[in-house]
Parts: C-alpha cells; sequence; structure tokens
C-alpha cells in the first residue's frame, strides 16, 4: 500500500492509539481506546490493548495460543520499520519502506498459528480478516497523507506533544534525532527535542 508521506509519519500514526474512535470507529469498537496501556524499550514502542476481541471479524475459525493472556493483544514499532500486530489467533507484519521523502511504502503480511489456517475451508474467513485490517490500514493512509499535506501549512509551527497520550511517538523522535546526529549510534548524543 502506498502512502504520500514521509516514512516517519506512519509510524507516528502507528504509535499512537487516541485517533482510534475517530479514525478507527470499528476496530475501536473491538479494541477500545480506554483499553489500551504503552510501552517503551530501547528500539521500540507501542501499545497494548487489555480488551481486544478476536472473535468478532473471523468467529473461533481460527485456534489460538493457549498461553495468550487473556484478551490481550500488542502493537509493538520496531524501529526504524517494522510493525508487529500480535493477536492470539493470527499476527501481522507492516515492513514501512521509504520511497522518497514523501512516499512510503507499506507492505502487509498476515499469519496464523493455527496449522490448519490454510485449508482451501477456510479462504473467506481468511479474507474476512485480511479486509479488516485493511480497512484499518487504508484509514490511517487517510490521516497520515493529510499530516503529511498540513506539514506544508503556514499554519504548521511543530505541534505539541501529550505527556498521557503521546509517549510512544515522542520516544520515537527522540529515536530518529539521535540517529540522524548519529547514524552508527556508537556515541551518546545528548538532545533537547
Ligand atoms: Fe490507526
Amino acid at each position: 500500500m502506498p502512502f504520500a508521506a514521509n516514512w516517519k509519519l506512519c509510524l507516528e500514526n502507528n504509535l499512537e492509539a487516541y485517533h482510534l474512535p475517530w479514525v478507527h470507529p470499528e476496530l475501536c469498537a473491538q479494541s477500545p481506546l480506554e483499553n489500551h496501556e504503552q510501552f517503551l524499550g530501547d528500539n521500540f514502542a507501542g501499545q497494548i490493548t487489555l480488551d481486544y476481541d478476536h472473535s468478532s471479524i473471523t468467529g473461533d475459525a481460527f485456534s489460538t495460543v493457549a498461553t495468550w493472556p487473556g484478551r490481550s493483544a500488542e502493537y509493538p514499532t520496531l524501529y526504524p520499520n517494522l510493525f508487529l500486530g500480535l493477536q492470539c489467533d493470527h499476527f501481522w507484519t507492516r515492513i514501512i519502506t521509504p520511497v522518497t521523502v514523501s512516499e512510503t511504502i507499506d507492505s502487509l503480511q498476515i499469519y496464523y498459528f493455527d496449522d490448519n489456517a490454510s485449508d482451501p475451508k477456510l479462504g473467506e474467513v481468511r479474507a474476512q480478516r485480511t479486509a479488516a485490517w485493511k480497512q484499518v490500514f487504508t484509514e490511517d493512509q487517510g490521516v497520515v497523507e493529510g499530516m503529511q499535506r498540513g506539514r506544508h501549512s503556514p499554519a504548521f509551527d511543530g505541534g505539541r506533544f501529550s505527556e498521557v497520550m503521546d509517549a510512544p511517538s515522542h520516544h520515537f523522535a527522540q529515536w530518529a534525532a539521535r540517529r540522524l546526529a548519529d547514524p552508527a549510534g556508537t556515541q551518546r548524543v545528548s538532545l533537547r527535542v
């Protein structure tokens, strides 16, 4: 899927969850915003939801991981360009490839834990699952491309990070700024971001 946007805006979008109620109302119904938590690591950050209803799209067509923790799902962004979506009955990867400063390719792959997932009888539910995620990422495409256009607005002043909701986005901005200053990552670079 092509995005007419800089790759870093794709990461900003994937790192925060507060756009869910407005951009992804159907996904938000399965995974309410109030049940999301944030996490930060050395070279990754993301969201975890504690109340993901995996059966709302495909029922119980695919077997689940027996040790999966409750109704949780995790969405880590591994810097610089790999998104993971980990659910109890399937997971996806999105590889974010910069093409130009304002063009990015988002490559989606969906995987199942179920040995029988490739059975032709499950083709229809696999297609439903794929279509549901593609709808979510197409909804993101609209707002990310809007962010790109907004960068050229005379009203754009750099924006503000929310201490409550933007910790992962701020974490990535600091990581990217450090890497721009020190691409090999061999020095300790102190920046005010
Ligand atoms: Fe989104």
